[in-house]
């Protein structure tokens, strides 16, 4: 279930990548979006959940490699997400810092949607982020997504914004 893309391998998350994990949040500004920096045993339960995912519904986040240097750049890809009373496919990224500015989120964040319509024969697909989150906002934007409306998600506020297929044709 690995995936190419012009610059990135995209590779299944699974318990084995909690030390990725961990890495990536332990970026400062990573972890102003997380709640701080994840812990051992936080990255562990992620890991594992990601890793259910994929054996359990054939989907779950990447982490996403430079194809050149090898270098870990980021995570993301799709998940299924409960928010406002549904389950949606979910899009969303994360880089290490050194990595912002190069469009490899978006590169994630195309390549989450074309699985998300091609292979998955999805409907729609939404991301979310908080309001104030302007660097992630425009990864939407750029992706082709439309701002909807702010929603509460677990007591927070967040921006939803939602793709939907091509008509066949
Ligand atoms: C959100 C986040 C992933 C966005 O990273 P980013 O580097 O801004 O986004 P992209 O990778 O799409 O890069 C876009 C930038 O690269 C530029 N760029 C260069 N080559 C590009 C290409 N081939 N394609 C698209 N953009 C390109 C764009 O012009 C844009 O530049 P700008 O920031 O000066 O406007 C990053 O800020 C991050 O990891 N934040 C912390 C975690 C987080 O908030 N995650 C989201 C939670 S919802």
């Amino acid at each position: 279930m690995e995936r190419l893309t012009e610059r990135l391998r995209l590779v299944p998350i699974g318990r084995q990548h909690a030390g990725e994990l961990w890495r990536l949040h332990w970026d400062e500004s990573v972890a102003a979006w997380y709640w701080g920096r994840y812990t051992a045993q936080q990255a562990e339960r992620v890991a594992a959940t990601m890793g259910r995912g994929w054996q359990t519904r054939g989907v779950s986040k990447w982490l996403a490699y430079d194809r050149g240097s090898g270098e870990l750049v980021g995570r993301g890809g799709l998940s299924y997400k409960t928010l406002v009373g549904a389950e949606w496919l979910e899009v969303g990224w994360l880089l290490r810092r050194e990595y912002w500015g190069n469009g490899y989120a978006t590169e994630i964040g195309r390549a989450g949607i074309d699985f998300a319509f091609g292979e998955l024969g999805a409907a729609e697909v939404v991301a979310f982020t908080e309001p104030h989150n302007a660097r992630s906002r425009a990864v939407m934007v750029r992706l082709g997504m439309r701002y909807q409306r702010e929603i509460t998600h677990e007591s927070d506020r967040y921006a939803l914004y939602t793709i939907t297929a091509p008509s066949p044709g």
